[in-house]
């Protein structure tokens, strides 16, 4: 059984912070989107929690597809090695994609998205990523709406995972180094 480290963690955002710029993020998105076909893609597992309560917000009409991709090479850092595990059902090319992601590291894992996305047809593609830890990019990526941008520590909670385990803590922790 895996070991509990709720104990160990350092909370980084609470859930009040995590509420309040969630709320704001679907206010622009709904003022940049109003009118506009839009198609929301949570990326699977981790954007869950994220995508879930930003769908809640957002004052638009728009319809949810999920992607899954699996990118992990181990449990701190992603191979680099990225495929998508479903099947995709990109709807139609009359959509402006919105891409929901927890966490932007390498880069590597949106940027693959988001050139996979294109083969749809979208009318455009945009990004919106609870938290940005910019100093491990190795990948240019454009991020159009980020919620927090974070220190390279590894974040657990509010759907991100430390071996599949701990998505539900309600703020998000870090593990000390
Ligand atoms: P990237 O391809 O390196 O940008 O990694 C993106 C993916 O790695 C995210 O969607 C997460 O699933 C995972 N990831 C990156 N950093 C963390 C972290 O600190 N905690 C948990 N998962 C992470
Ligand atoms: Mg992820």
């Amino acid at each position: 059984m895996l070991k509990d480290i709720t104990s160990e963690l350092k909370v980084l955002i609470d859930k009040q912070k995590l509420d309040s710029r969630i709320h704001e993020l679907a206010k622009q998105i709904s003022t940049d989107f109003k009118n506009k076909p839009v198609t929301l893609i949570p990326v699977l597992k981790g954007s869950i929690f994220f995508a879930v309560d930003l769908a809640k917000e957002l004052d638009l009409i728009f319809d949810m597809e999920f992607i899954e991709i699996s990118s992990y090479g181990n449990d701190y850092q992603s191979s680099g090695n990225i495929t998508v595990k479903n099947d995709f059902q990109g709807s139609s090319s009359d959509k402006h994609f919105i891409i929901v992601e927890d966490i932007v590291d390498t880069g590597c894992s949106l940027s693959f998205l988001t050139q996979y996305l294109k083969k749809f047809n979208p009318l455009s593609i945009s990004t919106c990523i609870l938290l940005d830890k910019p100093e491990r990019r190795k990948v240019n990526v454009a991020t159009n709406y980020v919620g927090f941008t974070i220190p390279d520590k590894f974040v657990v909670g509010y759907g991100l995972d430390y071996c599949n385990h701990f998505r539900n803590i309600n703020y998000v922790g870090y593990l000390e180094n």
